[in-house]
């Protein structure tokens, strides 16, 4: 039971929420498929967590035969502006009711092959210490690359298909052993039974008594 809480308490924390006053900076998935929808990562934690703070959420995207960073998204005091270059297709994802950011994350959805590119997050964040403004950015990158399909789960369709063959295969071959043996053991067990009634019917000569080492 504590194994499942305490897995539980692992999943919980590598979602990062905020709610149990644990931030952990996962990084962002790099894989996106065609037509589906794919949440852009970007978690940079305070390092103080007591410390209140402001902060707001950039995003840039470029191209990659590489041109160069444009604004894609900016979340700033619950205010989002976005570039025309995702044509609406970007909704928050990062954290919510709280002027605090620190899950900046948005989602992508409608991914298509002209999404591949560099991403960056920026997380610009005012900290207030004893009434003094200290400012504080961190950024994220990473490059996005987008696939037709899932290709991974098609291997292990196949390799799960395998498995299940080869598993039921091993199970029959097993089965047919058995049988096989068992009818060659009784068959033996046959063949004494009848060579003991037999012997028992016809008394044995005296060279085979000898042989045989039977008293009875
Ligand atoms: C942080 O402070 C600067 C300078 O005062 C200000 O321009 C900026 O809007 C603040 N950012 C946030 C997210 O509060
Ligand atoms: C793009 O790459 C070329 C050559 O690799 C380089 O000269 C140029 O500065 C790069 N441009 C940007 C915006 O990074
Ligand atoms: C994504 O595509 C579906 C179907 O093509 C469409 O109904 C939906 O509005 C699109 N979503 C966005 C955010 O463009
Ligand atoms: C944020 O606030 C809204 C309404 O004020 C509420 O419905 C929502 O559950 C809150 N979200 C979180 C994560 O607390
Ligand atoms: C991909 O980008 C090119 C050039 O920007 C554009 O002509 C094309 O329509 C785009 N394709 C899709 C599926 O958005
Ligand atoms: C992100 O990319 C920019 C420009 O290419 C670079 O200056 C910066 O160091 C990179 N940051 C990280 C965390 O890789």
């Amino acid at each position: 039971m504590w194994v499942l809480g305490l897995l539980l308490a692992v999943l919980l924390l590598m979602k990062g929420q905020e709610s149990w006053g644990a931030c952990v900076e996962v990084e962002s998935d790099t894989e996106a498929v065609a037509t589906e929808n794919f949440k852009l990562g970007c978690i940079c934690c305070k390092r103080r967590a007591e410390v209140p703070a402001t902060a707001s959420v950039d995003w840039y995207y470029m191209k990659v035969p590489n041109t160069s960073f444009v604004q894609i998204y900016s979340f700033r005091d619950k205010d989002i502006t976005m570039g025309p270059q995702f044509d609406k297709r970007l909704t928050w994802k990062g954290s919510e009711n709280s002027t605090d950011l620190q899950d900046g994350s948005i989602v992508l959805h409608n991914v298509t092959t002209n999404d591949t590119g560099h991403y960056r997050c920026e997380i610009t964040r005012n900290l207030t210490i004893h009434s003094y403004r200290i400012p504080t950015y961190s950024q994220k990158n990473f490059t996005l690359t987008v696939v037709e399909k899932p290709t991974r789960p098609d291997a292990s369709i196949v390799s799960e298909v395998m498995m299940y063959v080869s598993i039921i295969g091993l199970q029959l071959w097993l089965l047919v052993e058995m049988i096989y043996c068992y009818g060659k053991i009784s068959a033996a067990g046959a063949a004494q039974r009848e060579s003991m009634a037999e012997y028992i019917a016809t008394p044995p000569t005296e060279k085979n008594s000898e042989d045989l080492l039977v008293d009875e």
